[in-house]
């Protein structure tokens, strides 16, 4: 990346280049304490965090990690600003690139946050939008490399939604074979597949399709599932028929190696997607992927908002 280029992290193939050495700073962010206290890449910048959905994870990880970067972070709730009523996202995106430095946008439409990104003059992250969830499948990358040795591939049961697409682009990009079963009609994306592919052939790594979760978690290394009907989906409850047999229980995870890691970007909805069993057991990894938002989100802002402080602190790792 040229140093003085503007640049966004819409989907986390924008960044996947880099992505390895963006996750090994995250695990010494987390780790090195010395480093995360001293080190302050964002003193005196401010980072904007628009939500038009709720969140949890998000909201927490980004004030919490901004703050530590020794930066200010604020969040926009819809509701509280003009963005929708009065206001163009062009418009909004112009404004709030005079007072900020970064802004991340979480909302419905992908093609907001592209549009958003088009006209803001600092970095935009995509804080979850209806195709992409990068911040996650950076933290979730990390949780996975954390592990050391995956025995196994990388295996997906649920929607094709916004969380597959970038586990799909970011687990390819670092060498993981991923097989993910959807029920008919609810595959990924098929351009975000091709792009998955297309960055597969570079690793190595495969990517395979199936309608059957038995055959996708066969001696997994990993088993990740999300809630069936994602936000802004609520309207769509028909959907939930199509998910019999799709959901994570004591049966389907017998097929998976026994040290198999069982990953969820939470919320869960447990009793769906998943059984209290699964996600209780001694598998489950899945708080260590919400605590990884935080130090996988810091390494990405150092990154977009500060690559100066990157190239330089980079030459220590
Ligand atoms: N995983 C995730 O993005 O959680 P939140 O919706 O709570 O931010
Ligand atoms: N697929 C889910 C992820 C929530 C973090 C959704 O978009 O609602």
């Amino acid at each position: 990346m040229n140093d003085n280029e503007k640049k966004d992290l819409l989907a986390i193939d924008d960044i996947v280049e880099d992505l390895p050495d963006i996750i090994d700073w995250a695990i010494r962010y987390k780790n090195d304490t010395d480093f995360n206290l001293d080190f302050k890449p964002l003193e005196g910048m401010s980072i904007g965090s628009i939500y038009e959905k709720p969140s949890t994870r998000t909201r927490v990880s980004f004030e919490v990690g901004v703050h530590k970067l020794g930066g200010q972070p604020l969040t926009l709730l819809k509701n509280d600003i003009q963005l929708g009523k009065s206001e163009s996202i062009g418009d909004t995106a112009a404004v709030l690139s005079r007072f900020l430095d970064g802004i991340t946008y979480r909302c419905f439409g992908h093609a907001d946050v592209v549009e958003l990104a088009r006209t803001a003059t600092v970095p935009v992250i995509n804080a979850l939008s209806d195709l992409h969830h990068p911040c996650q499948s950076a933290a979730d990358l990390m949780a996975i490399t954390e592990l050391g040795d995956v025995p196994g591939h990388i295996s997906w049961v649920g929607d094709g939604n916004n969380v597959l697409h970038d586990l799909l682009l970011a687990g390819v990009a670092l060498g993981h074979d991923v097989k993910y079963a959807t029920p008919e009609g609810m595959e990924p994306n098929e351009q975000v597949i091709a792009r998955a592919r297309k960055i597969a052939e570079d690793t190595g790594a495969s990517v395979i399709g199936t309608n059957d979760p038995v055959e996708a978690v066969s001696d997994a290394g990993v088993i990740y599932t999300d809630i069936f009907v994602s936000m802004g989906e609520e309207h769509m409850s028909e959907k939930f028929a199509a998910f019999d047999g799709f959901q994570v229980n004591e049966e389907l995870v017998s097929h998976a190696q026994s040290d198999y890691a069982f990953m969820h970007c939470l919320p869960a909805h447990r009793g769906e997607e998943v059984t209290d069993g699964v996600i209780d057991s001694a598998n489950s990894i899945v708080l260590d992927q919400a605590e990884n938002r935080m130090w996988a989100q810091m390494s990405l802002l150092t990154y977009l908002c500060n690559f100066n402080a990157w190239q330089t602190y980079r030459e220590l790792f």
